[in-house]
């Protein structure tokens, strides 16, 4: 069955207060639309825990730090649509602007310390975007569970904090990463790669699971990860915005092996900024 599109926050408002009236649980994927197996994924997630599913799709402006990177973020709500239709979403709620963002509006939720690295250094009020867009669609919507990758891991702790500390009673779903056949993780992004670079794109995965291998076998960090640089660099990728292993509780840096890691990388090729993570085993 179609979903009902939703634009306004009173429309959502009563249409999740007849789902719940008719006895149903409610479960929110938000996302920025481009969907892919990776979104429908989280939507099957959310379907699995018995919920009644509420898709956003809303394009975040205040969680671009650059300008050019909204312009060119893939829109088409008509091919988003039909592709949650036969997953029996209740709802599609895709505001405009002009509705997430009313005149005169000045609140900003700011998640600190979590946000200090990775993504948050180098993506200046991109985390301000996500925590308050974030808190705004859980308010809105205000659902028993929301689902969100882990691809986007950092994103994904901001979004624990905030809802631990504002006391916003919706359960936190990290959902595994889905990735292509050659191991790309799958992003909206993946569809601005050319053809080679979308070659070259899976050696962002090779490397990051080779590294956490010969982490794993005792190799020390700083030369896994120098030669890991250098590897995608010599394949093509312009520029690495980090490499870095991190503690997977709380992202604090770490240069050795003592408690439970993940590897992350972001690395810019034919432009597009690819992003991903793995888990380190250790020994
Ligand atoms: O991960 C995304 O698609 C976005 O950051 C989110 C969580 C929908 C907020 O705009």
């Amino acid at each position: 069955m179609s979903p009902v599109i939703v634009r306004t926050i009173d429309e959502l408002r009563l249409r999740v207060r007849e789902l719940r009236a008719a006895g149903h649980t409610i479960g929110l994927v938000p996302t920025m639309g481009a969907l892919h197996e990776g979104h429908l994924s989280l939507v099957q997630a959310a379907k699995d825990d018995g919920h009644k599913v509420i898709v956003s799709i809303f394009v975040n402006p205040t969680q671009f730090n650059d300008k050019k990177d909204l312009e060119k973020y893939p829109r088409n709500e008509a091919a988003d649509v039909a592709l949650l239709e036969p997953l029996d979403v209740a709802i599609v709620w895709a505001p405009h602007v002009e509705e997430m963002y009313a005149d005169g509006f000045a609140t900003t939720v700011s998640v600190s310390g979590i946000t200090d690295g990775l993504c948050g250094a180098t993506r200046p009020g991109h985390f301000d975007g996500v925590a308050t867009v974030v808190s705004k669609l859980l308010l809105q919507a205000l659902p028993d569970a929301a689902y969100f990758g882990q691809k986007d891991y950092q994103q994904l702790a901001v979004i624990n904090r905030l809802v631990a500390d504002l006391n916003i009673p919706a359960k936190i779903v990290g959902c595994p990463i889905l990735r292509e056949v050659d191991g790309l993780a799958m992003s909206s992004r993946n569809v601005r790669l050319s053809e080679k670079g979308r070659k070259t794109a899976a050696l962002l995965f090779q490397t990051l699971s080779q590294a956490a291998e010969d982490i794993d076998s005792g190799k020390s960090v700083e030369t896994v990860m120098s030669r890991s640089s250098e590897a995608l660099l010599a394949a093509g990728f312009e520029a690495i915005d980090y490499l870095e292993m991190r503690s997977a509780d709380d992202l604090s840096p770490m240069t050795e092996f003592d408690r439970p890691a993940r590897l992350f990388v972001a690395a810019f090729l034919d432009g597009v900024r690819l992003i991903d993570n793995v888990v380190v085993k250790g020994r």
